[in-house]
């Protein structure tokens, strides 16, 4: 069974249609790329997984090993283990990033019946990753995201995707505003959480990022549909082409 099927998916934001019965399927261990033009539908995808209001679900289905998971909200999709990644990560002034790492963790584990963590094990677990991150203890104790750079958000997005160990990671152009130096950090962060168990959807407009994660498949997607599917060296195509002819594919 596939850890993600997404099927006939039609969207609609304030009456306008964006996403037009998309269909795609995520394996276990597998890490999946969408690319697409601007204002082709990948965030409408990634907040629709997370279950963010206002995108309102016409027809389909979104299926999470096998249950749909469009009518549960997104801290029951959390503790299922479903992880998104934004564009645009938000900063909580007066929380800081052990606390609300702690009490993400815990709130997921409430959820799914199983008991708090020990404070040892979760100081073990929040040191260990982060040390990998290179995010020191000062900005642990700092608000989340509170006067970070870009790739400093980045990076603890990261980090929170390893401490939460989600088994659906959804990233929505993580890669935005990041120098190289920044990307490979996320990228190799990425890379160590990749596994059996754990699958990604990598959504990037360039090709950039995918030379570091590099992806098992990549799709296409334009006007709010799938429209072409292959292995990582459409990525590259796509990169030499341009977006030209998928912009008046799904017309
Ligand atoms: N909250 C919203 N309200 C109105 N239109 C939206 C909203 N979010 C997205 N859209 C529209 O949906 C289309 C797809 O947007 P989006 O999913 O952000 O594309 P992408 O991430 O591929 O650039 C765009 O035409 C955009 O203007
Ligand atoms: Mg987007």
């Amino acid at each position: 069974m596939h850890l993600l099927e997404v099927k006939n998916l039609h969207v609609e934001v304030d009456g306008n249609k964006i996403l037009n019965g998309l269909e795609l399927s995520v394996g276990k261990g597998s890490v999946h790329a969408i690319m697409g033009p601007n204002g082709s539908g990948k965030s409408t995808l990634a907040h629709v997984l997370a279950g963010k209001q206002d995108y309102v679900v016409t027809q389909g289905e979104v299926l999470l090993d096998g249950d749909d998971i469009l009518a549960l909200d997104p801290h029951e999709r959390a503790a299922k283990g479903l992880f998104l990644a934004f564009q645009y990560p938000l900063e909580i002034p007066g929380v800081a990033t052990m606390t609300f790492l702690r009490t993400a963790m815990n709130a997921q584990r409430k959820q799914r019946g199983e008991p708090e963590i020990s404070t040892p094990d979760f100081l073990k677990r929040v040191r260990q990753v982060a040390g990998k991150l290179g995010i020191d203890q000062d900005m642990l104790r700092r608000g989340v995201n509170v006067g970070f750079s870009g790739g400093e958000k980045k990076r603890n997005e990261i980090l929170q995707m390893a401490v939460l160990e989600p088994r659906l990671c959804v990233l929505d152009e993580t890669d935005s505003g990041l120098d190289i130096d920044a990307l490979k950090v996320v990228a190799e962060g990425v890379n160590h959480l990749r596994a059996p168990e754990r699958s990604f959807v990598v959504i990037t407009h360039y090709q950039r990022l995918l030379n570091y994660i590099v992806p098992d498949v990549v799709h296409v997607l334009s006007k709010g549909r799938i429209v072409r599917t292959g292995g990582k060296e459409l990525a590259l195509e796509l990169e030499a082409s341009g977006y030209a002819q998928y912009q008046d594919a799904a017309a």
